[in-house]
């Protein structure tokens, strides 16, 4: 049998067991109730240090990592890159090293270059969480989609997953293949012949190297029909090294998705996107703004997934 989740550092779903992933999800709606609380703090981290270390730009999940912290009595710290030292050239491991001497319990780190944080791992004594890594991971996102399907269709095994649009840049993507073919789903890939990986490695490595749980699909249409789940991608043009496709407004007419094709998915089928979205693009704003989408759940869901990844890597205990 799987023991609990007990890992002091959280840099991949790839690395997760099943029983890891639900001990954490489990911790998770634990940690829900207090968001919902009048005085929103609990002393459950008190004295611990957590370091928010973003190379990259982030709205939810810094923000989300710092409300976290607070909420849970933690002192929070966050180090944006034009703020420190990097920017007079300091190395990665030597920043990493001093931020470790000044003795927190927890550093997160994102970056834009993949394995950033498996590399601070081994130099910090700190527990490690990434934050998104290049287009490597980006695990508390995959656990809040998780949370976000969990609480809306009571189960994962067994859902039909749609994940549309730059499959190739994507660390959500692949945070989310590992993930949900972890946990029993069947998850369906779709998007420009350029952004969809043709290297069946790529999908092996991100999970899903088995074509009862992981199909890519030749159009966007084939991947949305009968669909439980329909995750939309960002376009990821700071990833893109070159033109993928010839226009935006050509990405928006074959791969956005519209309600028509929404319609082609289960009538109760729900919507998500990791944000930020470009609004007429990868997403047209009467589904962003429809019931059937659930994009600021994920972001209400991702504060408590914060808290339990925290908790548990600051030594706490999953259920
Ligand atoms: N989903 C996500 O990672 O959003 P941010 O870049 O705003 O953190």
């Amino acid at each position: 049998m799987d023991k609990p989740y007990r890992r002091r550092d959280l840099l991949g779903i790839r690395e997760l067991t099943e029983a890891d992933i639900r001990g954490i999800l489990d911790t998770a709606e634990n940690f829900r109730e207090i968001n919902a609380r009048e005085i929103k703090k609990v002393p459950t981290l008190r004295g611990k240090t957590v370091i928010n270390l973003f190379f990259e730009n982030s709205t939810r999940t810094r923000t989300s990592f710092e409300l976290a912290a607070k909420r849970l009595s933690a002192d929070a710290v966050n180090i944006s890159v034009s703020s420190s030292s990097v920017s007079k050239g300091e190395t990665l491991v030597d920043t990493a090293l001093n931020l470790d001497a000044m003795q927190p319990d927890c550093i997160v780190v994102r970056h834009g270059s993949a394995g950033v944080p498996h590399q601070l791992a081994k130099v910090s004594r700190a527990a490690v969480v990434n934050a998104g890594d290049g287009a490597n991971e980006h695990p508390t996102q995959a656990l809040l989609d998780a949370m976000t399907i969990r609480e809306h269709k009571k189960k994962i095994q067994g859902l039909e997953v749609a994940i549309v649009g730059d499959i190739l840049h994507s660390r959500v993507a692949r945070s989310n293949i590992h993930l949900l073919t972890k946990l029993g789903a069947k998850v369906r890939v779709a998007g420009p012949g350029t952004l969809v990986p043709k290297d069946f490695e790529f999908f092996i490595d991100a999970g899903g190297g088995d074509e009862r749980s992981l199909q890519v699909c030749p159009h966007v249409e084939d991947a949305i029909q009968g669909a439980d789940v329909v995750m939309i991608l960002r376009i990821q043009r700071e990833r893109q090294d070159s033109a993928y496709f010839p226009t935006l407004r050509e990405y928006a007419v074959h791969y956005g998705l519209t309600n028509d094709r929404l319609d082609l998915a289960k009538k109760d089928a729900i919507v998500l996107h990791p944000g930020p979205m470009n609004r007429g693009i990868e997403i047209a704003s009467e589904v962003a703004d429809s019931s059937r989408s659930l994009i600021l759940d994920q972001v209400k869901y991702g504060v408590a997934v914060r808290m339990a990844v925290l908790y548990l890597a600051t030594g706490g205990s999953a259920n």
